[in-house]
């Protein structure tokens, strides 16, 4: 299951949803930049870095290794769930002994970088995301079984400590005390040792004895690094492939991929946005919708853009959509969608690679007349008024998908199949 818009698609309740039927819930990419919001009764979970499988009984939670963990976040996550009644044992949740470890000087970079750059920023999350892929991809970060052990941990760690402070200190930042950091990040090992495993093992013998395993994918299709609106990205493959490598579970293993798509089209950070629209931003945020889980930023907000969606289906092999947020255009008396692209002569029907040339293009639009009713206590699909109906049918039709869920609200009650 993965996003197939700029993020925030709602794959939190989605998963929450899916979950039922798993075994095991595998988060595959990214790391606390991601907030997964779930609502069990009147009781808000934003989780970041654990898999949301967490909130349902007797379901295996897994860190796989193409995360990139930040170990303080994620205990105070864990204790977070804990203190309100959820069960976190190894029992429940396991972390992959190779998923990279984030660090403050990671953070502090991500922040610098982001300075330095000025109007050109990416608008990342500041949770040292870039920088720790970077470490990866270098080959000189940490990795978690680095971590819980301690001798390891020092000797690596003052050699990181050591070229970062330098870095940190040529963008004009202040150097990271590698006393502190370590001391916290000796705690923090001691305290996941007992979640860390060979999660890729685990996961084929699990498969050997017949388990359901759902990916969790996190962000979406165009913040992927390599199909994502480049530079405005993040820094891991956050589109199906990516729960390939960020698992160890091959491509043929997969049976099925759910693209998760709220109704309309939303983006937070910087870069192109082709159906970018202040109404629609007014109407939603006057709602109370669309602030950032994890920031806490307002989202940008637009018209539903089929060109990206059906281009998510093409680049993700996505078979059924979950179409969620429904409710959010309940008083909206002319929709728009975007069915293509245009730039000068150029009509496209695929999101461009480039995104100074995405940027550049306008979007071609047809218009839906609103259904103008409340939706969020339809219980079931014939519930919906026929013109939302009829919408749900249109946007997933062009968007080259079967229609499989539709939410219109972010109760586990407000969930339809069609
Ligand atoms: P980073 O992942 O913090 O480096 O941020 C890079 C870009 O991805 C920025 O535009 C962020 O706003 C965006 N981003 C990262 N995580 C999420 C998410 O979970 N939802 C939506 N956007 C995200």
């Amino acid at each position: 299951m993965l996003g197939t818009q700029w993020g925030d698609e709602g794959k939190g309740k989605i998963i929450d949803v899916l979950t039922e039927k798993a075994d095991i819930v595998v988060r595959y990419a990214g790391g606390n930049n991601a907030g997964h919001t779930v609502y069990v009764g009147k009781t808000k979970y934003v989780l970041h870095l654990v898999p949301s499988g967490i909130l349902r009984r007797n379901k295996l939670c897994v860190i796989g290794n193409g995360v990139v963990v930040d170990p303080i976040g994620l205990m105070e996550e864990m204790e977070g769930l804990k203190k309100i009644g959820v069960k976190v044992s190894p029992k429940n949740f396991l972390l992959s002994e190779t998923a990279h470890v984030v660090f403050p000087y990671h953070r502090e970079l991500d922040a610098s970088r982001e300075a330095l750059k000025g109007t050109n920023k990416i608008g990342t999350t500041k949770r040292g995301i870039g920088p720790a892929y970077g470490d990866k991809a270098a080959r000189v970060g940490l990795r978690v079984n680095d971590l819980v052990d301690k001798d390891r941990l020092e000797e690596k760690l003052a050699l990181r400590m050591k070229e970062n402070n330098a870095l940190l200190k040529s963008l004009g930042g202040k150097p990271i005390s590698f006393k502190k950091v370590l001391g916290a990040y000796r705690a923090a090992g001691e305290y996941l040792a007992p979640y860390v495993t060979n999660t890729v093992v685990l996961l084929h013998e699990a498969m050997r004895e017949q388990a359901d395993i759902l990916f969790e994918g996190a962000q979406g299709t165009f913040l992927d690094i390599d199909h994502g609106t480049y530079p405005f990205v993040t820094s891991s493959n956050t589109t199906a492939g990516g729960a390939c490598t960020g698992t160890g579970v091959p491509p043929h293993r997969m049976d099925r991929v759910v693209g998760v798509m709220k109704a309309y089209t939303t983006r937070v950070g910087e870069g192109p946005l082709p159906t970018e629209n202040g109404e629609i931003s007014d109407l939603l945020h006057g709602m109370g919708r669309e602030f950032g889980a994890t920031t806490g930023r307002a989202r940008r907000c637009g018209w539903f853009d089929s060109v990206a969606t059906r281009h998510a289906t093409m680049v993700n092999g996505i078979d059924d959509l979950a179409i969620t947020n429904l409710d959010g255009l309940d008083t909206v008396k002319s929709i728009k969608v975007c069915v293509a692209y245009r730039r000068g002569k150029q009509q496209y029907d695929y999101v461009p690679n480039d995104a100074r040339e995405l940027a550049e293009c306008e979007p071609v639009y047809v218009e839906f007349e609103g259904w103008c009713a409340p939706t969020h206590r339809a219980k079931t699909f014939r519930q919906l008024p026929l013109k939302a109906r009829q919408y749900l049918k249109a946007i997933s039709e062009l968007t080259n998908a079967r229609l499989y869920i539709a939410s219109v609200g972010p109760g586990r009650d407000q969930t339809l199949f069609p």
